[in-house]
């Protein structure tokens, strides 16, 4: 993939599942859906507070962050055409920089809640603990850093099985996601130095008609569903990433940690 070519124009076999899903009309883009969202930045107290999003893709968590009245928000993401979108989404009241999550450039103890939805997963180990590492050193003590991804369930999973669904996970999403388990999350987190202060789980239910309509309302979802219908190409993928979902609901989930820098 180019990151430079617009999303609508990156080849359909090979464009990452989340560009795919925005192509169709798709707008919560998030393993958990809005639901978990909303309980996370509820966690996050976000009202009077200087907020960082990592990765805001097409800026739905940012406006959502916005109706919160935080004191001020800036938005990080590697990835230019998202800077423009979720720019364009959130006008001036705020600013997203093109940066990677890794290395933002904020200068440290600078924020008091850094949040960060669906990209964690999508990065090896070090690539995890970089980030981690960053919200930690951009955080003021006491600060929070809220994360929502995807985990695998239960803790002690089988690492064969661990292997399967992210071998699945890449061919289907064409991302390298490697989910963690709670425990794993935790342990990533604590390790940078953060403290754990809420859990919550939803299910791994991101191409449900159910919550597809929770998520994108009637007109959005019915939106997505005639665009399905209208590119084969990009449903035969969808559909694919829908039975990895489904094939392994058992053992995939999202899940919502709200840690804190401790003061
Ligand atoms: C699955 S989308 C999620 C977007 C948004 N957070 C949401 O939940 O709707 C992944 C986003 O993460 C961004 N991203 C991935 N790795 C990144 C990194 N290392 N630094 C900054 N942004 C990154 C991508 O450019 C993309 O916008």
């Amino acid at each position: 993939m180019s990151p430079a070519l617009p999303m609508d124009q990156r080849p359909t076999e090979s464009v990452p599942g989340h560009w795919l899903l925005a192509r169709l009309g798709k707008r919560v883009l998030r393993p958990g859906g809005l639901e978990l969202t909303t309980a996370l930045l509820d966690a996050a107290q976000l009202q009077g507070k200087k907020v960082a999003e990592f990765a805001p893709g097409i800026g739905k968590t940012a406006k959502l962050i916005l109706q919160r009245h935080p004191a001020s928000y800036i938005g990080i993401d590697e990835d230019p055409q998202a800077v423009a979108l979720s720019q364009e989404a959130i006008g001036d009241q705020g600013q997203i920089r093109q940066a990677q999550a890794q290395a933002t450039g904020l200068e440290s103890e600078s924020l008091e809640v850094v949040v960060g939805e669906a990209m964690l997963t999508m990065q090896g180990a070090k690539g995890k603990s970089a980030i981690i590492n960053e919200a930690y050193r951009v955080l003021e003590p006491g600060g929070r850093y809220c994360i929502h991804e995807l985990s695998l369930r239960p803790d002690g999973i089988a690492e064969e099985i661990k292997q399967e669904i992210s071998k699945a996970l890449a061919r289907s999403i064409h991302v390298n996601a490697r989910p963690l388990t709670q425990s794993e999350w935790q342990a990533a987190l604590e390790q940078a130095g953060f403290k754990v202060i809420s859990v919550k789980h939803a299910g791994m239910e991101l191409l449900d008609l159910k919550r597809n309509i929770d998520d994108e309302g009637i007109a959005g979802t019915t939106k997505i569903l005639f665009n399905l219908l209208r590119m084969p190409a990009v449903r035969k993928r969808v559909m694919a990433m829908r039975k990895v979902f489904h094939q392994y609901s058992d053992s995939l989930a999202a899940i919502a940690i709200v840690a804190e820098k401790p003061a």
